[in-house]
């Protein structure tokens, strides 16, 4: 770490430490999220621009059955109810806290895979890279003109994500990224960006910058819309050792892992000597993980399973966390397995998404040129 680094203080909050005044607008957002989503339910179908929605990935790997239950299923839901859906695979995200870009192909391309036998379908889901729209990448440079450098050091995200990256100094990528997620946002003028709770100062910035630019650039005109956020509601889901999910430390199930992987995984996970199974968060954290888990997948209260399971102690549990989660993924992972076997049908879907989103980036790009007096 170095001394001229603020954000790599000794004081710097930690990850996990949930901050006062974070919860309050933390509740504040989960409110405002409700609402969104009752006004998804009723209006998506006749006004799809109303609610266009873009969200994304990193393609560092193999998506997980949290990034499934908490946001892949989501999506889903969302692009059947008529949403105009962007999802971006953040290539040039990846190379904000590491130094290689790993198996960026593969990864990428098993990202296509899990959307689309998720569920996600190419004709109505735009699903494009960074990497491939150029017009979008062009954007960073005037929002870059809108922040200033104290408010990209107290981004907390970036400052955690710093602080996650083995003493790596801050990158300019890295302190720059939520201006990079801005533009993903803006460039196809979405109004609703579905994401987890570490990503809300990211729409707090994209907000600043979209009211800025209006402002600065644009004689109060709206050009860009303020983004809303729109939560899950799906708590925090830990790994089969009960800390937070980590593909280094082997503690999660994968969507393309096959049954059998599951089975081990799940067998190997940690619980409790208590025989009698009960959904308890605080006194047993890793039994309640694996209800939440099940209780998910099968759409059933926790506490429901675990009256089902009873005395039946933590093989019981095993099991029907096995069952749940085997049942519930084997349609995708059966659809996976067949997209697989048709490579040029993934990077035609790659190729489709990425000409769409260029379209929609250029036009993006052409207003704001205009309307900063740059059309030469
Ligand atoms: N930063 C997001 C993550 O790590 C991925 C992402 C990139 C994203 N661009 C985005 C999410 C735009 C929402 C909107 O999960």
């Amino acid at each position: 770490m170095t001394a001229t680094i603020p954000t790599a203080a000794p004081d710097a909050t930690p990850v996990e430490t949930v901050r006062t005044e974070d919860s309050r607008t933390y509740a504040a957002a989960l409110e405002r999220s409700a609402v969104l989503d009752a006004l998804i339910e009723e209006h998506a179908t006749e006004d799809p621009a109303r609610f266009r929605m873009l969200t994304g990935d990193r393609p560092t790997g193999p998506l997980h059955i949290g990034h499934f239950l908490a946001s892949l299923r989501n999506r889903v839901r969302l692009q059947d109810k008529g949403v105009e859906t962007f999802v971006v695979i953040a290539d040039y995200q990846v190379i904000t806290d590491r130094d290689s870009v790993g198996e960026m192909g593969v990864n990428v391309r098993g990202l296509v895979l899990d959307y689309l036998a998720a569920g996600l379908d190419p004709g109505r889901t735009t699903i494009f890279t960074h990497s491939a729209v150029p017009a979008l990448n062009q954007l960073m440079l005037p929002f870059l003109s809108l922040v200033t450098d104290a408010e990209l050091r107290r981004n907390p995200t970036v400052k955690d994500e710093l602080a996650l990256s083995d003493g790596r100094p801050l990158s300019g990528l890295l302190l720059t990224y939520p201006v990079h997620q801005a533009a993903d946002i803006l460039f196809c003028h979405s109004r609703i960006v579905p994401v987890g709770r570490d990503q809300l100062p990211h729409l707090e910035q994209t907000r600043a910058i979209a009211h800025r630019f209006n402002s600065r650039y644009a004689a109060g005109q709206s050009v860009f819309a303020e983004p809303e956020a729109l939560l899950s509601d799906v708590p925090l889901l830990l790994g089969t050792d009960g800390t937070k999910m980590s593909k280094s430390k082997g503690n999660v199930i994968n969507l393309r892992d096959t049954a059998d992987e599951t089975a081990a995984r799940i067998r190997a996970a940690r619980t409790d000597s208590e025989r009698r199974i009960t959904y308890d968060p605080s006194a047993r954290p890793a039994v309640a993980n694996l209800l939440t888990i099940a209780g998910l997948f099968f759409e059933e209260s926790p506490e429901s399973l675990a009256e089902r399971v009873g005395d039946g102690g933590a093989r019981a549990l095993k099991a029907l966390v096995t069952e749940a989660v085997n049942e519930s993924l084997a349609g995708h992972r059966a659809r996976r397995a067949d997209l697989a076997r048709d490579p040029a049908y993934v990077t035609s879907v790659l190729h489709d998404g990425n000409t769409r989103a260029n379209e929609v980036a250029e036009r993006t790009l052409a207003t704001v040129r205009a309307v900063m007096g740059m059309s030469y």
